[in-house]
């Protein structure tokens, strides 16, 4: 099946990562975005329809005759946007609504990994804030203290001291922070170790892996400050790459087989948030959707078709010929609002990007950010992403955070460290360790 037209639902640098490698396709599709953003026109032709608006997107699907169509966040899966196409005959790239339960409940989530035998971290559940409290006394720190629902990104606290803690349960418990996705907590076990996203695209019953990738969640270098969505990221990750054999055996395919016997089969992406210790894998979380901003880094590795990808998945038989991964490797780093994320004040300027962005071996993947007096404007908390390409992580770190130099502007920061420094070398010696076990 030849892909002539491809719609991309989402605005983020997750969906522009998604239509930048789409306008690379060797199938050469015409690239629909919905609703898109600013930035993405550089490789696809906007359409009005939110990402929501289930009914105004099959209808852009039959109008403009879409042969695939990728939903990029989590709010569309979870509410059954990829059911309405699917049952429209569109041919979707996206978790069914049922299957989005895997990401939009952790308490289903831990629930499937128990029945399916997947290692993960113990969790208790609690819906009121004294027996949150109680359960808080018989734990040993550090806490890790989650909204049981959908809370981009936010939802987890993770600290060692009390006062946070409970702090955290009273917004979700008694201050209704999260709405109902935080009327239920978990109470989990703290995991040591290095963290790393593996993403598969599965068909229901298969699956094929995209090169592991390092997210640096904390807002401030050296994993300091609060949880954001993402503040940079690397791919690969030899150190989880290594695993990917038992990856697949002891935990996507058993969750694969699980949810087709639940009745239901995921049609999307598997994005398995793990922690790795002592070369084995413990799952922190799914999600049932491409990882932001692990995308932007893994989707410029591949060389290949994703659009052949996604729709042989999409269709139920998943190609893994389509693709291939390109030698070298690739490092990310959000521009954020100045304030990200306590307290977004929006209104930052961005200078010199469009010159990143037409440099080789450079993109720049847009999210909350649109154009302003021949600049960007910031109007969210990830206004853009710089990601560079190179032979090898410190040479893709050093040519990205060259590029971040000649941007200009006011109101915005980065992180410095994404790639460098103590994270990523721990991850080094890891690498070396697991490369000379199994020599
Ligand atoms: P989540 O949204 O569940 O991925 O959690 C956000 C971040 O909190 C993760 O990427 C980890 O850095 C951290 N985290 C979550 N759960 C745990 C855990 N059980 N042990 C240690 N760190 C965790
Ligand atoms: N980067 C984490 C996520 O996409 O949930």
């Amino acid at each position: 099946v030849t892909i002539r037209r491809v719609l991309v639902v989402g605005s983020g640098g997750r969906e522009h990562a998604l239509a930048w490698r789409f306008a690379r396709d060797p199938a050469a599709p015409d690239v629909l975005v919905a609703p898109g953003s600013a930035g993405m026109t550089d490789v696809a032709r906007r359409h009005e329809v939110r990402e929501s608006d289930a009914a105004g997107l099959l209808a852009l699907c039959k109008e403009q005759r879409v042969d695939l169509a990728v939903i990029g966040p989590e709010a569309p899966l979870a509410t059954g946007v990829a059911d309405t196409l699917e049952a429209g005959g569109v041919t979707v790239f996206g978790a069914s609504r049922s299957a989005a339960r895997l990401e939009s409940s952790k308490s289903f989530a831990k629930e499937i990994m128990r029945a399916a035998g997947v290692r993960t971290a113990r969790a208790e559940w609690h819906d009121a804030l004294d027996s949150a409290r109680r359960a808080l006394d018989r734990a040993t720190p550090p806490y890790v203290i989650k909204a049981d629902g959908l809370a981009g990104g936010k939802g987890v606290v993770v600290t060692s001291a009390r006062a946070e803690a409970d702090d955290f349960l009273a917004q979700c418990l008694s201050a209704d922070r999260f709405g109902e996705s935080g009327r239920r907590v978990l109470i989990e076990e703290y995991l040591a170790g290095e963290e790393a996203t593996v993403m598969a695209v599965c068909d229901g019953a298969r699956f094929v892996l995209l090169p592991a990738a390092r997210d640096y969640k904390r807002a401030r270098d050296g994993d300091q400050g609060p949880n954001t969505g993402g503040m940079g990221a690397f791919a690969p990750l030899p150190l989880a790459d290594a695993q990917g054999a038992a990856i697949g055996r002891e935990i996507i395919l058993p969750v694969l087989s699980e949810m087709m016997r639940r009745g239901h089969p995921l049609r999307g992406v598997l994005y398995c948030g793990l922690m790795m210790r002592d070369g084995k894998a413990t799952v922190i979380e799914f999600n049932v959707r491409f990882g932001d901003p692990e995308t932007e880094v893994v989707l410029p590795l591949l060389d290949g078709s994703l659009t052949a990808l996604l729709s042989s998945a999409a269709r139920g038989r998943v190609d893994g010929a389509a693709v291939s991964q390109r030698p070298g490797a690739t490092v990310g780093v959000a521009i954020v609002d100045e304030g990200y994320p306590e307290s977004v004040r929006g209104g930052g300027r961005l200078e010199g990007l469009d010159a990143v962005a037409s440099q080789p071996e450079l993109a720049v993947f847009h999210a909350a950010s649109e154009r302003h007096e021949g600049g960007w404007r910031i109007r969210g908390g990830r206004a853009a992403y710089v990601v560079a390409h190179a032979e090898d992580r410190v040479r893709a770190r050093a040519r990205v955070y060259a590029a971040l130099a000649g941007v200009g502007g006011t109101g915005w920061r980065v992180r410095s460290d994404i790639a460098a420094g103590d994270l990523a070398d721990r991850g080094l010696q890891d690498e070396a360790e697991v490369q000379r076990g199994e020599a």
